[in-house]
């Protein structure tokens, strides 16, 4: 996230700054394209991409899980991603993920629960029944989509795995294995990949265990097969490709907290109060929304989910806990 860490020099990441311009005047041209071919909006909507194997779910009921923003095309959102362990560049992961393997795969749960183990993906497919969901994704770096994701609660995990009281605090941990993933050769972050959520915070109903998008199982550039959506939250509180979940009693570290502490806090509410110290969080760039005279778009205080989630946070100064 326009950093590359090399023995603790922190510089932009050349690959971010070029192929911008490059990627905006292919997306002008795209966008012509699309406004001469334009489908109605729910008719673009309700056609699945057909590029992977369908996975179907029911619109939530869930209060806030389905926005009325218009769902960024499919195509943006399945080749701009950030999983820095196929390259930090925006176009690697789509260009190198198809090396991971997705199955078979599992998902361990471990520390405070009374129910610690293995389950199989397959297994966790079938652990509720699959919701559609269209979040707004904001991206720390000041860019945003819309994607229709298809998953459930985390909460129907954790209730299953039956925390103990001292769970107060649950760590994901996302595949390192440097056999599938090019990206592992950078020292651009510590692997594997690690995230957090205090307890309440990843038993909120709009906190996703998400299995796919666009009714699709996950393209393996989005985090295939299981990975976590957050959506008032940064993406990249967002972990991909998960391969453990664990339950601590303890605050855990993560890995932008550990790459750049004064820049990356443990909450990473999406905040237009709290600048970036490199940069505003006021606004943001729609993907697929680019053009000569495209607007940016203030940014919503926690990316507009608000009336659900800002009770958590309640008496909490949001400036420290950034
Ligand atoms: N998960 C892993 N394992 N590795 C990563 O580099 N990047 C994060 C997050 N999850 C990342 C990750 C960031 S910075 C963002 S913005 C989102 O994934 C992007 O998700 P998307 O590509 O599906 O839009």
């Amino acid at each position: 996230m326009h950093l590359l860490r090399d023995r603790g020099y922190v510089h932009p990441v050349p690959s971010e700054i070029t192929p911008r311009a490059a990627y905006l005047r292919r997306r002008q041209l795209l966008g012509a394209l699309a406004g001469t071919f334009a489908l109605p909006a729910a008719q673009a909507q309700a056609a699945r991409p057909g590029k992977l194997a369908p996975l179907p779910g029911a619109r939530s009921g869930v209060a806030g899980a389905v926005v009325m923003d218009k769902p960024t095309p499919y195509t943006d959102a399945s080749t701009y991603n950030n999983f820095y362990e196929f390259g930090t560049d925006k176009a690697d992961p789509a260009r190198h993920a198809h090396t991971l393997k997705v199955r078979p795969w599992a998902v361990a749960i471990e520390g405070e629960v009374k129910k610690p183990g293995t389950l199989d993906i397959d297994a966790l497919l079938k652990l509720a029944p699959m919701e559609e969901r269209i979040y707004r994704l904001r991206c720390v770096e000041g860019w945003s989509m819309v994607i229709p994701w298809v998953g459930c609660s985390l909460a129907e995990l954790i209730k299953r795995v039956e925390p103990t009281g001292n769970a107060k605090y649950v760590q994901f941990v996302t595949l390192a294995d440097p056999k599938q993933m090019p990206g592992l050769r950078s020292s651009v972050l510590d692997w594997p990949y690690v995230e957090g959520l205090r307890m309440d915070e990843a038993m909120h109903p709009l906190t996703l265990l998400t299995f796919g998008m666009y009714g699709e199982v996950l393209p393996n550039q989005n985090g295939a097969p299981v990975r976590v959506v957050v959506p008032w939250k940064y993406g990249f509180k967002s972990g991909k490709s998960l391969v453990k979940i664990r339950f601590l009693e303890k605050q855990p570290k993560t890995s932008w907290e550990l790459a750049a502490p004064n820049e990356y806090g443990f909450y990473s509410n999406v905040n237009p109060k709290v600048d970036h110290p490199r940069w505003s969080q006021a606004t943001e760039r729609r993907i697929g929304e680019d053009g000569l005279f495209a607007k940016r778009r203030a940014t919503l205080m926690f990316n507009g989910y608000e009336p659900q989630v800002g009770q958590l946070y309640a008496g909490m100064d949001l400036r420290k806990h950034f």
